[in-house]
């Protein structure tokens, strides 16, 4: 399973990647907004880092917008993936995008049906909000599952990116049913490596290390 930070903050971004477990990066208009970063520049500093797909997304809705805005940003790098809303304008723009070998992904996708839409028009990934799913009553998961059994069905090779992430638990049923990507902010991923377990165990480990440095340097 490929993991992707879902944010435009540099330090994080850093952090994860010299863990060395972060594949790619994904931001939308909120993310970047809150860093108060010239856009652009935010998107190749990113790119730089990671040296893997990193989700740009335009903000025209109009197809010829969208069009220009995806050149212009996928020109910026060769990791550049341009993030294009799932509406009419969208997928049409999908379309040109990927003819001319534009990498895409379809954003907030809320629907196994829209998934297949932006597969049909050759997005390279396409995002499932799961979190938003589930606030407003519904297990966003369940799409995550059709949209994979829909693409298996007639094999296209569009990625599911598992989106709008909350919480470990949210990666784990990710991580179980085989979705191909999960992005997630920063603290999700924090947390991952978390286990009370982890902490009391080394302490252990530690103290008892240290008494058998104390009875070595006595033992004479
Ligand atoms: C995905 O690409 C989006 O940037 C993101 O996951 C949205 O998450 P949110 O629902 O927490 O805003």
């Amino acid at each position: 399973m490929e993991i992707f930070l879902d944010t435009a903050n540099i330090d994080e971004i850093k952090k994860g990647v010299d863990w060395g477990i972060v594949d790619g990066v994904t931001t939308n208009p909120t993310l970047v907004s809150k860093e108060q970063a010239l856009f652009e520049e935010r998107i190749k500093e990113i790119c730089d880092v990671v040296q893997g797909p990193v989700s740009a997304e335009v903000v025209s809705t109009k197809y010829e917008g969208m069009v220009e805005e995806a050149q212009k940003l996928a020109k910026l790098s060769e990791h550049v993936v341009v993030k294009i809303p799932l509406i009419p304008d969208g997928i049409k723009a999908i379309r040109t995008l990927s003819r001319k070998g534009i990498k895409t992904n379809a954003t907030l996708v809320f629907s196994p049906l829209q998934a297949l839409l932006a597969a049909k028009a050759g997005a390279s990934y396409v995002s499932p909000f799961i979190g938003r799913m589930d606030d407003i009553g519904n297990t966003g998961m369940t799409i995550v599952e059709e949209i994979m059994d829909i693409f298996i069905n007639y094999g296209y090779d569009t990625k599911v990116i598992v989106a709008s992430v909350r919480h470990p638990q949210h990666v784990l049923e990710a991580a179980l049913i085989g979705a191909d990507v999960v992005t997630m902010p920063f603290g999700v991923l924090e947390k991952m490596f978390k286990h009370p377990m982890t902490d009391i165990g080394l302490e252990n480990f530690l103290k008892d290390w240290e008494k058998y440095q104390e009875y070595l340097k006595n033992k004479d």
